[in-house]
């Protein structure tokens, strides 16, 4: 626990879990496994960007992505599982499908519309991710089908019943601010009032249509990962990780050049012999060990990680 504490304060990740009161009463006891969605940016893609035009970039689904667990490319910017697929499994529902991967029979358990590189607004890298807005049209799409194959009351209760997580604003900040901020538009307390704006819209939007549940991680666009140039070098030791500031797979200092698989810009790339040492797979994104105990953090955390409930107690609500 106290390493993960630590890694948590680390990477400044925090976390909300909110419910709304619900005018839908719960279904008691043995009632169905509620749904999962998943909505954001590369820390919940599993593999929605194999689908899109895109490039390399944004997307993951070449070896040696996926090899811990899967043993072959996903499209998950990981060595293995994501923390929506642990937060799923935790609640005994099976890996949440791609939106784009899905036939109509598997989504009743909930669908994955996250694309590496999106960001709240649909101005953030247009045009080669699927910006959160098309997330929610997506979503809507389900939510028709929902109705079409249940009913309006059942599905009613699907979407009540289900939880909701976001992973998203970090690329917003990134890209465009951090590149250039002499150029950047707007102000900079302007321009998060937008990020801001647009994203309370989508979370009405999915109110509107009867969510309840809402999980939302930030991540902040710099300092936390081997890419960033701010991370701070003490807090290796007391990580229970043996390297923490290093990318298991990439290349340059600290492996922070995203070179991984050889498919992106720069071909150059190492890759560590024990991806369990390492909290950063590759220059940005977390190993499937770290993703594990950040959702283990969610699942059954206290208050001072994660409030008003943990996800144990959100899922049972
Ligand atoms: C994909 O994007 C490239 C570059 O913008 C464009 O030239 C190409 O026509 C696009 N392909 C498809 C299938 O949309
Ligand atoms: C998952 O299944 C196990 C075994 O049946 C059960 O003990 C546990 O309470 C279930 N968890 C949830 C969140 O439903
Ligand atoms: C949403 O973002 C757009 C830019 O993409 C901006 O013009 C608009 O004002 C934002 N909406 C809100 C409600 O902040
Ligand atoms: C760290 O490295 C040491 C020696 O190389 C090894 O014995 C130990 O198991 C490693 N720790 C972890 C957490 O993998």
């Amino acid at each position: 626990m106290a390493f993960s504490a630590n890694l948590f304060h680390v990477c400044c990740l925090i976390f909300f879990a909110f419910f709304f009161t619900n005018p839908i009463k719960c279904v008691d006891g043995e009632g169905p496994l509620p749904a999962l969605f998943v909505f954001g940016d590369s820390i919940l893609d599993v593999g929605n960007n194999n689908y899109i035009n895109t490039t390399t970039q944004f997307q993951a689904n070449w070896s040696p992505y996926g090899e811990t667990f899967f043993k072959s490319p996903t499209g998950r910017p990981c060595d293995g599982r994501l923390i929506s697929d642990f937060i799923a499994e935790f609640a005994n529902l099976s890996l949440i499908p791609a939106f784009f991967e899905i036939g109509t029979d598997k989504f009743l358990h909930g669908v994955n519309f996250a694309s590496s590189g999106s960001g709240c607004l649909v101005e953030t890298n247009r045009g080669i991710v699927i910006d959160l807005q098309t997330q929610l049209t997506h979503f809507n799409e389900v939510v028709e089908l929902l109705v079409n194959k249940l009913g309006s009351q059942q599905s009613q209760q699907l979407l009540t019943d289900a939880v909701y997580m976001f992973s998203t604003g970090s690329n917003d900040y990134a890209f465009p601010y951090l590149t250039n901020p002499k150029k950047f538009p707007f102000p900079k307390e302007q321009f998060s009032e937008m990020v801001l704006g647009n994203f309370t819209a989508i979370l009405q939007a999915i109110y509107n249509k009867g969510g309840r549940k809402f999980i939302i991680f930030t991540l902040p666009p710099e300092g936390c990962s081997p890419g960033g140039r701010a991370f701070n070098a003490q807090i290796g030791g007391k990580s229970g990780f043996n390297v923490s500031i290093e990318a298991c797979c990439g290349t340059g200092a600290f492996k922070g050049i995203n070179s991984c698989g050889g498919k992106r810009q720069v071909k150059d790339y190492e890759l560590c012999k024990n991806v369990t040492d390492y909290v950063f797979f590759d220059a940005s994104h977390p190993t499937e060990t770290a993703n594990q105990q950040f959702a283990q953090l969610l699942w059954n955390g206290t208050t001072d990680v994660i409030a008003p409930h943990n996800l144990k107690s959100f899922f049972q609500l």
